[in-house]
């Protein structure tokens, strides 16, 4: 039996950049990137350093990479901050004045944060938190609401060395409880609520209720927010208000050594228990930095919006510390898509004149679901690059996104990389890079990314196997916080030498890597193993599909029988007659081996809370069984009973 994945799918239509658009960008054609990435393979060192010597340091590095695989050390000897590179120094000179971060709330209240005051802001809270006992190496949780403060407080950490852990907010007191106690925090910063679909998301309580016979943790600082009663512990909690009362608003800059750690972040994706994945400073920051410029393409008057939340890898890298990094506008929004009504995200383009929009496949796809008339309300046109990331974006969503929000004007970044690997890996350029619908193209300068069978050897062209990095990067994680085994083991262990990404991938004839899905949840048909985003985009390309999730269910004779969920669109009906064509549709689109042999229809998918659909869970119900695995990272409990009753 063969160990490859097999693909099947095969998209033709290809998008190159327009005149227009390459004539100002940075990386203009492909000669230029060919160039560029050959001689970033051949001598990566060169590449960064130069790149790095755009930042400022405090002193200069030493070595540019120090590697004893698995553990590097990226600017060894240097010393760096990164709330100097991302606020200090662009608050002196010319963009002392210009808007760092634009935010809205979900109520509507409009705030504009300048790099001068953004400056002050930190430097305030930086005082706080050492008035409050929090030193450098510290860990510090934040657990807040998708306002400024959010940045504020990570900034504030970075500037004295404390080392954030940020949680998203709609994570529950179980959640907050298990991170406490994995990265040994002293302190915790929150607010008493935040905003979701019109509710008060009771933060403060959530805290109260995880922190409850904890001893380890000293203060806990509320922000005020959402204006609900809530208890406050005497000797514990304080009202950050009140501190900044106490504070100077100046906080001279400490240089860290470039591998402090910056922060740890609790990853599960859709399988198995969080870890925490340490990034350090300077490495972080080099390739932010770097991917910024380059991918989103960053010019002085953009006004740059990723919609992820602060508690996802995404906010971290590219809501935060790459494009502050690189002096960009950065816009906030607090809450949901679709609240009050599902135009919010258009409103918001329109009103604030967004130029460049960064979001995931998920929200595209709820947004064709939703239909295009609240698109049709607003004028789009300041957009002029559009980005993904998160999952593979199947083709006809990237078409629908590049139609309908993009006016086939803005060309669409398709970004992949994870929380282990800190920054972008592989991208468009979008000056130089043809694009087509579904795919992440090429790799980002210095990234040696490759598609290998169990060997470590590379597969032909369009032959599926294992998505690999072959050298070290300056964004990769460092360790699984407290687990150096686990992190060898995890990411190192498969292929010496090779860091395995655990995505199943394969790449075309012009070299363009394909993302097939999570190696996990591969499928194995009568001998035949098919990826899962190639049966769900086959699906999505169905008029009257909304979203699809594709799992194996045990089959006597095949091994594996293909099972799927799908959601439609918004009023179509469920019918016998669509599962017929839906079968026959998947079997034109791909070959008879990929047709499902049993077609499940479901009011919305299960999702973990950045959007990724839980296939393991599926996988569970489509076996008939009851669902066992772990389910705190599942975004709505609801889903899955609705999915488990049903037929
Ligand atoms: C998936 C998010 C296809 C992939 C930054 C990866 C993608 C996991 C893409 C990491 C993309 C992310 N195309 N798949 N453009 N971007 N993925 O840690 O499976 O939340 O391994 O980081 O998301 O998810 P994470």
């Amino acid at each position: 039996m063969s160990q490859n994945i097999e693909s099947h799918l095969v998209e033709n239509r290809v998008i190159k950049p327009s005149r227009d658009f390459s004539k100002n960008a940075r990386i203009k054609n492909m000669a230029e990137y060919r160039r560029m990435h050959e001689a970033s393979i051949k001598n990566p060192a060169k590449f960064w350093a130069a790149e790095a010597a755009e930042l400022q340091w405090g002193r200069k590095w030493k070595l540019v990479l120090q590697w004893k695989e698995p553990f590097a050390k990226w600017f060894e000897g240097g010393t760096i901050n990164a709330a100097e590179n991302c606020v200090d120094r662009h608050a002196e000179g010319d963009r002392k004045n210009k808007a760092a971060i634009i935010w809205e709330g979900e109520p509507g209240e409009k705030r504009t944060i300048t790099y001068g005051q953004l400056r002050r802001e930190v430097s305030l809270f930086a005082n706080v938190l050492k008035r409050n006992g929090v030193k450098k190496g510290d860990r510090v949780i934040i657990y807040m609401p998708l306002i400024p403060e959010a940045a504020i407080a990570m900034l504030a950490c970075a500037r004295i060395g404390a080392v954030h852990s940020v949680i998203f907010g709609g994570f529950s007191a179980d959640s907050i409880r298990d991170r406490v106690a994995d990265c040994g925090a002293t302190c915790v910063v929150t607010a008493d609520g935040g905003y979701r679909r019109g509710s008060i998301v009771p933060l403060k309580q959530n805290v109260d209720t995880a922190l409850a016979g904890n001893k380890a943790v000293k203060r806990v600082i509320v922000y005020r927010r959402a204006n609900n009663e809530i208890p406050m512990t005497k000797g514990r909690d304080v009202w950050w208000h009140d501190e900044v009362k106490h504070v100077k608003a100046d906080c001279p800059i400490v240089h860290h050594d470039s591998e402090h750690p910056l922060f740890v972040l609790y990853t599960s994706g859709s399988t198995g228990k969080p870890k925490g994945i340490l990034h350090t400073t300077g490495g972080f920051l080099v390739q932010n930095y770097s991917t910024s410029k380059y991918i989103f393409d960053l010019r002085e008057d953009d006004i740059y919006w990723c919609t992820a939340d602060v508690g996802w890898v995404t906010g971290h890298s590219y809501l935060v510390y790459g494009p502050l990094a690189a002096g960009a506008t950065c816009f906030m929004y607090e809450g949901a898509p679709n609240w009050p009504e599902p135009d919010r995200f258009w409103q918001i383009i329109e009103e604030y004149g967004i130029t460049i929009l960064y979001t995931a496949p998920t929200a595209i796809r709820a947004f064709i679901k939703w239909g295009d008339e609240w698109v049709d309300k607003h004028d789009l046109s300041s957009l002029r690059l559009l980005g993904s990331v998160g999952e593979p974006i199947n083709p006809e969503a990237w078409m629908w996104y590049y139609r309908k929000i993009g006016g086939e004007r803005c060309p669409i970044v398709d970004t992949w990389w994870q929380t282990e690997t800190g920054a972008i890996m592989i991208s468009p350029l979008p000056g130089a890079t043809p694009l087509k619908p579904g795919t992440a193209t090429l790799p980002f300068f210095g990234i040696d990314a490759a598609v290998v069978d169990n060997d470590g050897k590379e597969v032909p062209a369009n032959v599926g196997g294992k998505l690999v990095i072959r050298q070290p990067w300056p964004s990769m994680l460092r360790t699984i916080y407290g687990d150096r085994a686990r992190y060898k083991k995890t990411y190192w262990g498969e292929i010496p030498g090779f860091y395995v990404s655990g995505d199943g991938a394969r790449r075309d004839k012009d070299g363009y890597f394909w993302i097939v899905g999570r190696l996990d949840d591969v499928l194995n048909v009568a001998g035949h193993r098919l990826g899962t985003s190639e049966i769900e985009s086959a699906l999505v390309s169905h008029e009257l599909v909304a979203e699809a999730a594709a799992v194996g269910r045990p089959d006597e004779i095949k091994g594996q029988g293909v099972v799927v969920f799908v959601t439609l669109k918004t009023g179509v009906k469920p019918s016998n007659e669509l599962k017929t064509n839906l079968r026959n549709h998947v079997g034109k689109v791909i070959g008879a081996i990929a047709k499902p042999d049993d077609i499940h229809f479901a009011e919305a998918l299960p999702k973990t809370r950045s959007g990724k659909i839980m296939r393991r869970l599926l996988k569970e119900i489509a076996a008939g069984g009851e669902v066992k695995g772990d389910v705190t990272t599942l975004e709505d409990y609801t889903v899955l009973a609705k999915l488990s009753a049903q037929e």
